[in-house]
């Protein structure tokens, strides 16, 4: 298929990029600035947060705070993670603009993330997108694991496109496709999507890989070619998840934006505000951006 002549961004660093700092709590004041700056950069999707129980994920335990203390742009929408009812309560009391639930095509992953077998956590999320569709927002499912899993190795391509099938059948307006853990590869990022878009329209579908084996951009430029037209990113390539030891952060959104504008394809979003907020927000957290774009370049006043 030919590449996309336009890309939506959803942009991670404050949700995936955060959950699993392991420098202590980031503060709310950080990661409330941190999401002005990249709405302000031209952010149009931004992960505020996550709505999950505190026990499991300590750094995001101030949601609430987090997403009432925004000041929302126009036209951004501020969405959260929530794995369950309560999740969802909690978060649509901040008035978030859509949620997540997030599965996984590894029952070993689902049991250590989320504690429940796939079967459960589907059966978990439909209260959820019933009360959503109640109250008017959209949700967004997450597919883990489809590339590979932490606990079970190779996932067959079959298993991401049942789950995402059953993501979309419910109502999910975008189902996710997380490389979890970066391990995947361009030929077996290309197989899984052509599997999955039999199950699943491409056009709902997004990719959301993270970059631990260096992967990332090359695994993207081939699911661009399959139809992908919606990509994940974290600015400065922050993030890992808690539960997928050894997992580095989502690929950077510095990078995928020099990719997306050697191609030729449209944002909206401007580099060089991105690539500052990753110098200011790893700044704050005691390091240097991963993305090899923002080293290249360097801050604006540099
Ligand atoms: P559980 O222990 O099975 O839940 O956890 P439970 O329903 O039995 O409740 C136990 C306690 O948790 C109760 O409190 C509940 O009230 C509380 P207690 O009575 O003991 O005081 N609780 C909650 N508290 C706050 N918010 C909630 C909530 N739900 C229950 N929403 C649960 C199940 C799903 C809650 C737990 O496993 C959990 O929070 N997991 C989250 C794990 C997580 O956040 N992982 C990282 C995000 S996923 C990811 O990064 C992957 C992704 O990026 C895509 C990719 O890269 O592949 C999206
Ligand atoms: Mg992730």
């Amino acid at each position: 298929m030919p590449l996309p002549t336009s890309v939506k961004l959803f942009e991670m660093a404050p949700r995936d990029g955060l959950q699993n700092e392991p420098g202590g709590i980031v503060p709310t004041g950080t990661k409330i600035a941190l999401i002005e700056r990249l709405a302000k950069a031209g952010m149009t999707h931004i992960e505020a947060a996550s709505f999950v129980s505190p026990k499991w994920v300590p750094q995001m335990g101030d949601a609430a705070e987090v997403m009432s203390g925004i000041k929302r742009q126009p036209g951004v929408v501020y969405s959260a993670l929530t794995p369950n009812l309560k999740g969802l309560e909690n978060a649509l009391e901040t008035g978030v603009d859509e949620v997540a639930v997030f599965g996984a095509a590894s029952e070993a992953f689902s049991q250590k993330n989320i504690n429940c077998s796939i079967a459960e956590s589907l059966a978990r999320f439909e209260p959820v997108l019933e009360r959503a569709r109640e109250v008017g927002i959209r949700v967004r499912g997450y597919v883990s694991c489809v590339l590979g899993c932490p606990y079970e190795g190779e996932i067959a391509p079959g298993k991401v496109a049942e789950v995402a099938k059953a993501l979309y059948d419910m109502g999910c307006y975008e189902i996710s496709l997380g490389d979890t853990i970066g391990v995947g590869t361009p030929m077996a990022a290309r197989r899984m999507i052509e599997a999955t878009r039999q199950q699943v329209p491409v056009e709902f579908l997004a990719a959301h890989f993270h970059d631990t084996y260096g992967m990332a951009l090359a695994n993207l430029y081939a699911v661009m070619e399959e139809g992908i037209s919606v990509i994940d990113a974290a600015t400065a390539g922050l993030g890992g998840c808690p539960y997928a030891k050894g997992a580095s952060g989502n690929v950077a959104t510095e990078d995928v934006l020099y990719l997306l504008e050697g191609l030729g394809i449209e944002t909206g979003i401007d580099l060089q505000a991105v690539i500052d907020t990753g110098y200011w927000i790893t700044g704050q957290l005691g390091r240097k951006p991963s993305s090899k774009v923002a080293l290249a370049k360097g801050r604006a006043s540099s």
